[in-house]
């Protein structure tokens, strides 16, 4: 991740202000000009200057020269505006290690009430983040990173608020920006297990998937990577892209997520077990 624990613990309120201005003004320029600063925050400039600098260092915000003097949010400062909402809120009081890291989020431990998972939702990070597609792509003023990690962080959450607790995902504790912060599942994902009774597991797994479709929800993204094992319960996670069961597409995605389910225990465990068996299980 960009963004480190010590930064945002030792963020000056001035440098807060920035960010937020800079969060605002993404809407409506691609790079929010010097001056829209100076005049928004009501500091001087050599006080704005000195603070971008810390910012830019720090990984939360991007110096682009031309056609003009501009600045832009990254995920570092997004990350970092979430965070201090969060703290502020009482929902989190400090970052521990990293968990995971996928093509489209990174994972981490957090201290909450007790210990929790916040994750980082990051769609378009990479290739948005270059000055050159930043150009192209926000040359409207809109910020497709931001908003599309903002849908992604929410969509997850309405899932995980639907489904818990009558389906086994982590439980839904609050939503902020790009993030959902969720119960800390203490387990391995599926596929660095080795189970003692698979048949009991798949099983559990089919029951769970048939609920989620009775409450109108097919994952879209199922596989022994988004299960993790907790005390030998399954738990399904990784719900942003998950679509309604009355969508165009729900038999063949249904069906694509049961086939990844079944495929990965007919290989690890050589359990066999009827596709057309698995979706009248879950569908009928
Ligand atoms: N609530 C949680 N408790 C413990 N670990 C978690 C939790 N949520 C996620 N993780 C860990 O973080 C990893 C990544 O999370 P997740 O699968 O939700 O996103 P992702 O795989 O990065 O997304 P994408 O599939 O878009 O790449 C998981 O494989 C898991 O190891
Ligand atoms: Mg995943």
């Amino acid at each position: 991740m960009a963004v480190s624990a010590e930064h945002i613990r030792t963020l000056h309120k001035y440098e807060k202000t920035i960010l937020s201005v800079l969060e605002r003004q993404m809407s409506r320029y691609s790079w929010v000009p010097l001056e829209q600063l100076i005049t928004s925050t009501g500091f001087a400039e050599s006080e704005v200057n000195y603070r971008l600098a810390r910012l830019i260092e720090w990984g939360m915000v991007r110096f682009n020269p031309v056609p003009y003097d501009g600045y832009a949010l990254v995920f570092g400062g997004y990350d970092t505006l979430a965070l201090a909402s969060l703290t502020r809120k009482g929902t989190i009081s400090a970052l521990g290690v990293q968990l995971g890291e996928g093509k489209e989020s990174v994972v981490y431990e957090a201290l909450g009430l007790g210990p929790v998972a916040i994750k980082f939702h990051r769609i378009g990070g990479r290739s948005f983040n270059s000055a050159r597609v930043n150009r192209e792509y926000m040359a409207e003023g809109h910020c497709p990173w931001l908003v599309a990690s903002k849908l992604s962080a929410e969509r997850e959450y309405k899932a995980l608020v639907a489904l818990h607790p009558k389906v086994s995902v982590p439980l839904p504790i609050a939503q902020n920006r790009h993030t959902v912060v969720m119960s800390l599942i203490q387990g391995a994902n599926l596929n660095r297990c080795i189970l003692e009774a698979p048949a009991v597991v798949l099983d559990e797994i089919l029951e769970n998937v048939r609920i989620a479709y009775k409450e109108g929800m097919i994952h879209s993204d199922l596989s022994e990577y988004n299960i993790l094992m907790e005390e030998g319960k399954c738990v399904l996670i990784d719900w942003p892209q998950w679509i309604d069961a009355a969508h165009p597409n729900a038999e063949v995605t249904l069906n694509r997520d049961l086939d990844n389910i079944l495929t990965y225990f007919k290989r690890k465990y050589q359990l066999r077990y009827d596709l057309e068996d698995a979706i009248q299980c879950v569908t009928g």
